[in-house]
């Protein structure tokens, strides 16, 4: 028998560790979308976190295009995917597609930290949105060129990923066995001894 959404959240809920923010603790990528629309002001709200990542000199290079479920945007990027998905992502009601900016405003220097911020400004829209009980999944399966194409990207904007937002679904409602599946599996980190160092190889002492 699959796990409902709510048991699914358990299973995926990170081990709590003291002090750390709960909504980090709690966000995770279903590919289980329920059929219920984002409100504009919480789609705002989600932007708004955006605006206020760091950047690289401030450029802010990060652009989003939003799809809204009906909308020619929403048809065009959900063309973009790659079929496997699309057999998941074409049920959350939001698409956005990010780019970043190639070059810098104030001297039209190569700015190569572009995807970097993008990256950066992605992760506070995910945890602005688990934040209202909203689930995102990033992929980077999107067939770029044709997403370039399809939505007039000029060159100047490297595409990164698209987002899928919504609510959270059931995950028996997913398409296929494969999808249900690893809906359920839970989650896994590398240790914190491989990630931070003090010298190389070298873990870093963090308690
Ligand atoms: C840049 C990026 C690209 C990703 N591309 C895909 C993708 O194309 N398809 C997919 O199903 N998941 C994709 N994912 C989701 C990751 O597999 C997922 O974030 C990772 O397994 C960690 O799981 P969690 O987000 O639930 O913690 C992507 C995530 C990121 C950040």
């Amino acid at each position: 028998m699959t796990l409902s959404a709510n048991e699914v959240n358990t299973l995926k809920h990170a081990p709590a560790v003291e002090g750390v923010l709960p909504v980090i603790l709690e966000r995770w990528s279903p590919r289980a979308f329920a059929d219920r629309d984002v409100s504009p002001a919480d789609l705002k709200k989600v932007f708004e976190a955006a605006r206020w990542a760091p950047s690289s000199y401030n450029e802010q290079p990060w652009r989003f295009i939003l799809g809204v479920r009906g909308s020619t945007a929403y048809d065009k990027i959900g063309s973009a995917l790659i079929p496997f998905n699309q057999a998941w992502a074409l049920k959350a009601p939001v698409l956005i597609l990010g780019v970043a900016k190639t070059r810098f405003s104030h001297n039209n220097s190569p700015n190569n930290y572009a995807i970097f911020d993008l990256g950066a400004a992605s992760g506070f829209i995910t945890l602005q949105a688990a934040a209202l009980g909203l689930a995102t999944h990033q992929m980077a399966g999107v067939d770029k060129d044709k997403a370039r194409e399809i939505l007039a990207i000029p060159e100047l904007y490297e595409i990164g990923s698209v987002m899928a937002l919504g609510y959270q679904g059931e995950p028996a409602a997913l398409a296929n066995e494969q999808l249900t599946s690893s809906e359920v599996e839970p989650r896994t980190r590398k240790s914190l001894s491989e990630l931070v160092m003090s010298a190389w190889d070298q873990p870093a002492k963090l308690s």
